[in-house]
């Protein structure tokens, strides 16, 4: 990793799953924070935290027409080294470069990591940078719910914010002059060390709830069982199969519960979560109303009812043509590649100009302890996003 996350490297180690397992207000975040407050510190910015959990690092006062460059530091469950660290310590290494080199930059520069990028512990991903533009009401926000029925607004509190001031930050939004993400790519489209986004496809996350009867696993007779895991199991296999019908659609199920959950228990009820990308918007669309279509008749088969909750919902995302060009132009006419992962960067390009870098990932896994990215390429990415800085803070 050229060293770069080095001292990310224990934090939040999952021992359990493997790879990393790094959430909003947990320990590990709480660690996370602290290793970017040191890495500012010694790259002699200054850091502070938004009211929505963000955290920014300031060369120079924070001021209008700043050059922003960042990304996430949680991960999901058992995920790998590189999504999402890569492009804070990335940052904070470009900055580093451009200060021993004696550059000046004419308006702010400042690193920022987002928070709850993956929706990992509340559900909703990039909830921070959501929460930043006023693309997720906060009401919601603070009443998400975690696992354990914590809310983000206790969570918060907890870590010691102020969920009451979370909302839409004019000040910060009126900051932010360019942002531009750096980031591992995460499918197999990059054959160079670094590419430059073209877009994000639409994606979103949709909640599916069975209800049946719950009962005994050795005394209810077969027919005589209403049992919200058939339903469910049929959602899981038409998830594929509708997707593979839909030009370039992906849909998945990685997370199911069920209520009680014991092998010897009928379940009164099953939550699966449903995800869904393609790059047009309608085709999502569609696809989630084919699986509801048949999520329902599956239901009632089964004397079973449903009701389905969207949870999130980001829309096919195309970033800035002229600056996504003036980076390509900088780094020897880098490729511009679509992408099917979600990233803050998508938010932030509702509001100012914004482009994205992508380090080569020579397996294309990802989401995985796997995931991996050559030491040469990330220094190939850090040298990339010094000379996207420097020209975007030049005079
Ligand atoms: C985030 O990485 C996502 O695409 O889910
Ligand atoms: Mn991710
Ligand atoms: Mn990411
Ligand atoms: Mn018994």
């Amino acid at each position: 990793m050229s060293g770069l996350l080095d001292d990310l490297a224990d934090i939040g180690r999952d021992p359990h799953r493997g790879g990393y397992s790094r959430h909003v207000f947990d320990d590990a975040d709480r660690r996370s924070r602290e290793w970017f407050a040191d890495r500012a510190a010694a790259c002699g910015l200054t850091t502070t935290t938004d009211r929505n959990a963000n955290l920014w690092a300031w060369w120079g006062p924070p001021g209008p027409d700043a050059v922003v460059t960042g990304s996430h530091l949680d991960s999901v469950p058992g995920g790998g080294a590189f999504d999402g660290p890569l492009g804070v310590a990335s940052a904070f290494a470009a900055v580093d470069s451009l200060r021993h080199a004696g550059f000046r930059p004419a308006r702010p520069v400042a690193v920022v990591a987002f928070a709850e990028e993956e929706g990992g512990r509340f559900g909703v991903p990039c909830l921070g940078s959501r929460l930043l533009t006023g693309a997720i009401d906060p009401d919601r926000a603070r009443a998400l719910r975690d696992a354990d029925g914590t809310t983000f607004a206790e969570a918060m509190r907890a870590a010691g914010g102020a969920p009451e001031h979370l909302g839409r930050d004019e000040e910060a939004l009126r900051h932010l002059g360019r942002f531009v993400e750096l980031h591992v790519e995460q499918g197999r489209a990059l054959d160079r060390a670094v590419g430059v986004a073209r877009g994000i496809d639409a994606h979103g996350r949709w909640r599916f709830r069975f209800t049946g009867r719950g009962d005994h696993a050795g005394t209810a007779r077969l027919d005589d069982r209403r049992d919200p895991m058939l339903p469910a199991a049929a959602l899981v296999t038409a998830a594929r199969r509708v997707a593979a019908a839909t030009p370039d659609g992906r849909a998945t199920v990685g997370r199911l519960r069920p209520v009680p959950g014991g092998t010897n228990v009928i379940a009164s009820a099953v939550d699966v979560w449903l995800d869904a990308r393609a790059p047009g918007d309608a085709r999502v669309r569609d696809v989630v109303a084919e699986l509801t279509g048949l999520a329902r008749q599956a239901a009632a088969d089964e004397g079973c009812a449903v009701a389905v909750t969207e949870e999130s919902r980001s829309g096919a995302v195309r970033f800035d043509t002229a600056l996504r060009d003036r980076c390509a132009a900088l780094l020897d006419d880098a490729p511009a590649l679509p992408t099917g992962a979600g990233h803050d960067a998508g938010v932030l390009a509702a509001e100012v100009p914004t482009a994205m870098l992508f380090v080569r990932n020579p397996t294309g896994i990802s989401h995985a302890p796997q995931e991996h990215a050559e030491p040469d390429d990330c220094a190939a990415g850090v040298r990339a996003l010094t000379r996207v800085l420097r020209e975007l803070a030049a005079p």
